[in-house]
This record gives C-alpha cells, structure tokens and sequence, in this order.
C-alpha cells in the first residue's frame, strides 16, 4: 500500500510499493565522442528521473549505445581498428561523459551485449514465422550518416545527385536482397493510437508531422542488409545483418528482459522515450508498429526535444565548433552546464548555444539570483542569530511574509504541473520566481533596520522564513543541479535529502527547521569576470 506524506508538492515517502516511472534515451551512436547535443538528451532525461524519484516513483531510466551498422564500421575502418575495438573503445568516453555529468541511469545497454543480441533474433525468427517479414530486394537510396532509406520523391536532388531530405548529405543507391517488416500493414492502427491517444507524440508539431507521413503512405520497411557484416546477423540467412534503426529500437524492451523478463512485466510500456526531433518518426512510426506486430503494448509517450546550433551553426567536427561537455563542465561547474541546457530554450524548441549567452545565464541566474540570496541570508543567521536558525510563532507576521510564504507553499504544484509537461525552462522559471521573491522580500523588509528598531522578534520570523524557502528551493533545485540542492540543505543544517523531505512535508517547515545551525561555506557560484 502506498503510504505518503504531501504537502506543498513535497512528498515524503514511506511507501513500501510505489508507481513505476519507465524513461529512455536514444542510444547514442558510438562513431564519435559525445557532445552537448547528445548531452542535452541525456541531462533532460536525468532530471526527469531525478524528480520523479523525488516525487517517490520506482524509476527505471535506461539509456546506452547503438554499436552496430554501416556508419559505426566506416568509423572504426577509418580509426584503423576491428569495429568491436572500436565500439568497446568508445563506449567507455560515453560513460565517463555521463559519470562526470552525473547521470543517473539505472541500466545501460550496449547493442552488442549478448542480451540485445539474442532478443533481436527471437523478435525476427517470430515475426518471420507469423509473416510480418518477407524476403525481397531493395532498391533505392541510402544515407549511411543517418542510417535510413529514401524514397526517389523525398531526395533532393541537386547537379544530378541525390541528398539526404534530413541531413543534406549524398545518399548512395543500394540494390540488394533484404527482408521487408510489413509496416504498411499496420498504419490505420497506428493512427487509430494516436487519435486515441492525444499525448503519445509530443511537443504537438511533431505529432502534426508524424500523423502527415503516416497518411502520405507507409511502404514497407527493408530491415536487413547485407553488403557488409557489422550487425546482428538473422537467424538461419546469416548473410543478412538486422538493419541497425531495427536492431536498436528493440533495446527498450531487450534491457528489460523481454519477453519474460521481471523489469519487462514491470516497467514496460516506458513512460517517455525522449529523443531530439529529427528521429521521432523512428519512434512514433517503426517502433510502435513492431511492437503492434508484437503484440506488446505501446508506449505512453514519445517527446522530440529541439536541436541545438552553435552560435548560429550547425554543429559539426569539419566546423570545428563542436561544444564538448566536458570542457565546458571544467570550465563553469557541472551544475552551471545542467541549468543553463534546459532554462535557455523551451524544450521541444531549437536552440542557439552561445558562450555568451552562457556567460550572462550564470551569472545573472546563479552567481546573482540564487548565489546571492543564499550567501546573504546565511551571513544574517549568523550575524542576527549566532549561527542558529531562530524559531518563530508568527511567521506570517505581515504581508510580505504571507505572500512569501503562500509562494513557497505553491511551488511544488507550479513545477509539477511543468515537469508533467517535460517543460524544464518553465519549471526552473518557477523556482527561480520564489528566488527573485525572496531577494525582494530582503530588501523590503530591511532586517538591518529591523535590527535598529530592536524588533527582535520580526527578525527571528524573517530569518526563520527565509530558512524554510531556502530549504523548499534547495528540494526542488536537486532534480536539475543536485549538488546545489545538497548545498543549500547541508548549508541549512540539514543531514540529507530524507530529512529535508520530512521538514518540507510537515505543515509548519519554519518549526522543523528552527535551531538549526547553519553553515555557510563558500559561495555557490562565484561571480565571473568577461
Ligand atoms: N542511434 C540513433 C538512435 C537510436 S535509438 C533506438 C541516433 N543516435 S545519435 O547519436 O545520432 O543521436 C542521439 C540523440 O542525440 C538524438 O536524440 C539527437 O537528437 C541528439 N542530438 C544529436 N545532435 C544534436 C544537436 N545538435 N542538438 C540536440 N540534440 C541532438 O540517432
């Protein structure tokens, strides 16, 4: 039974069996190293996981690599290595990214592990089996950079050569033995899901693009290759390779032991695939109707985040503007590079990284605003109050405090209204308006002249509100930048995350947070020099 405790959007948690919350990312290809696009999936993702734990959900957050294909053993040939030397190389600087970022996924899944393998094959021995796959030739056109097939109308075509409608690469002409997958068979079930199911596609203008495409008329999908080895090979047509989109998609339920599986019975369907735009009809269209043919249901959601450029360009290794997490956490903290990747730009949105425009985030949001308002107000408790949090019986003592107080008391809802809608800036602008609150209430209420006037025990109620907001900014900071939240409660006095839970979840926090004492420490985020 589920037994918890809320109040003001904080959950403490004593359940002993609790919702399943099931997230994914794409799996990266391993042709290269990871940078901030690949990132920005991977920290939203996290900080979905992070607040749902929060919010007392048994996550499962999944995320891993796309080792197989055309592409990944082109790069290994070029880095002069066999392609399992390559992927088993490249792997790893994934991971140490993610390490360094603090990504907290629960499982990883690499295509190439034995577990993804022989799923792959059993999902193609039964489909082949009910028919849902025949054996054919393809001919047609190819982009190796994205891994997908094109029709003749949707190339562009350009001094007598065929590009890519997505990437605008040269795409080659492939003329070989393949076994097709019977999409077509399956798109009036599909839009019956997604006008049965309003939230499946998300942000909507991806949803309007999927539900064209499915009605433009699906062809049937050629999901095997064989003009090289690197991929799964079929079951009994071994010169065949499973097509790599096809092989992949399948890890969403692979890591979880499909078909029989515990994690399967229990976390599938995933609650949010999250993915960046340019692949969501891989997974509003392909996915889905393997798992349709499956017989396995779909799952709840599929959101495609915006692209990112930089300074105006796309990204790209020729360009040699290729922003690299790593550096960039160097540089400005962890915590700075996560905030600043989700508050900059609506996610469904495109984007524009500019160093700039990071430069002015952190220290207007950080340095500023949150830096500022928790350096100010552990240096009063210590000034004011010897370094304890000082108790009050009247916190609401005016209106400033009222108002403070009753936003604080409203955030949890604000943010989770936000969250449910992947709408990270939104949320963080949320938590950044109490912030902005609170640093008025300081220069409105003026404690040093509270101070003067002898008014000690208006001082100790503002003190002693300006603790419980901390603490309630400190709760709901940790999903996006935790450790600043673990900061901020630490500063507070306040041994972890547990108690800080249980303090938040009590009607009266200003009670369970009194006489603490506060440690200050180090500014949060000192301010930086142009
Ligand atoms: N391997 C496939 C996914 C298979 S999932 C079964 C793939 N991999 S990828 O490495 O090319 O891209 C993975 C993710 O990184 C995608 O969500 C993609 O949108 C994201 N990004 C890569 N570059 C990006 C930007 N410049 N901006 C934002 N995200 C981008 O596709």
């Amino acid at each position: 039974m589920r037994q918890m405790l809320w109040h003001a959007g904080v959950c403490y948690n004593h359940q002993t069996m609790s919702e399943k919350f099931y997230l994914t990312t794409p799996l990266y290809y391993v042709n290269d190293v990871p940078h901030i696009g690949h990132s920005y999936t991977t920290i939203a993702a996290d900080v979905l996981a992070r607040y749902k734990r929060l919010k007392g959900y048994d996550v499962w957050f999944l995320t891993g690599t796309d080792e197989h294909g055309q592409k990944i053993a082109i790069a290994a040939e070029e880095n002069k290595k066999t392609s399992q030397e390559h992927v088993d190389m490249v792997v790893e600087r994934f991971k140490g990214v993610w390490e360094k970022l603090g990504i907290s996924y629960d499982d990883f899944i690499r295509t190439t592990e034995t577990r993804h393998t022989e799923v792959v094959q059993k999902i193609f021995s039964r489909l082949k089996e009910q028919g849902d796959l025949y054996k054919g030739e393809y001919e047609g056109w190819y982009c190796t950079p994205c891994e997908t097939f094109w029709a003749d109308n949707q190339l562009i075509l350009k001094d007598g050569k065929n590009f890519c409608p997505d990437c605008g690469r040269e795409t080659q002409k492939l003329k070989e033995e393949t076994y097709f997958f019977k999409l077509s068979k399956y798109q009036d079930q599909l839009l019956a899901y997604i006008d049965a199911n309003p939230d499946f596609i998300q942000p909507p203008s991806r949803k309007h693009e999927i539900v064209n495409f499915i009605k433009q008329g699906l062809r049937d999908l050629s999901v095997t290759r064989t003009t090289f080895t690197w991929g799964v090979p079929i079951p009994d047509d071994p010169k065949h390779v499973v097509y790599v989109w096809f092989d992949a998609l399948i890890n969403y339920i692979s890591a979880l032991g499909y078909p029989d599986g515990e994690k399967f019975k229990k976390y599938w369907p995933a609650d949010v695939h999250l993915m960046g735009k340019e692949i969501v009809r891989f997974h509003a269209v392909i996915w889905p109707a393997m798992l349709l043919a499956l017989g396995v249901p779909l799952p709840k959601r599929v959101f495609g985040h915006g692209w990112w450029t930089v300074e105006g360009e796309k990204m790209s290794k020729s360009k040699g503007n290729v922003v690299d997490p790593i550096a960039l956490a160097e540089d400005y903290g962890v915590d700075a590079v996560r905030y600043f990747i989700l508050k900059a730009v609506p996610f469904g949105a495109d984007g524009d990284f500019s160093y700039k425009n990071l430069f002015t985030t952190y220290n207007a949001d950080l340095a500023n605003d949150l830096g500022n308002l928790v350096h100010r107000s552990l240096t009063m408790v210590e000034k004011y109050f010897g370094g304890e949090i000082p108790e009050t019986d009247n916190p609401a003592m005016d209106d400033l405090s009222k108002e403070l107080l009753q936003a604080r008391a409203d955030l949890g809802a604000k943010v989770e209204k936000h969250m449910q809608e992947l709408a990270f800036s939104l949320a963080l602008g949320d938590i950044w308006e109490l912030i902005g609150k609170a640093n008025t209430y300081i220069e409105r209420e003026a404690p040093w002249n509270l101070k003067k006037a002898g008014k000690e025990k208006e001082l100790a109620a503002f003190i002693n509100n300006l603790a419980s907001v901390l603490a309630t900014v400190a709760f709901f900071v940790a999903p996006f930048i935790f450790t600043t939240g673990e900061k901020i409660f630490l500063a507070l006095g306040i041994k972890n995350h547990e108690e800080l839970a249980l303090i938040l979840a009590s009607d009266q926090p200003g009670k369970q947070i009194a006489h603490k004492k506060v440690c200050k420490g180090e500014p949060l985020f000192p301010r930086r020099e142009a």
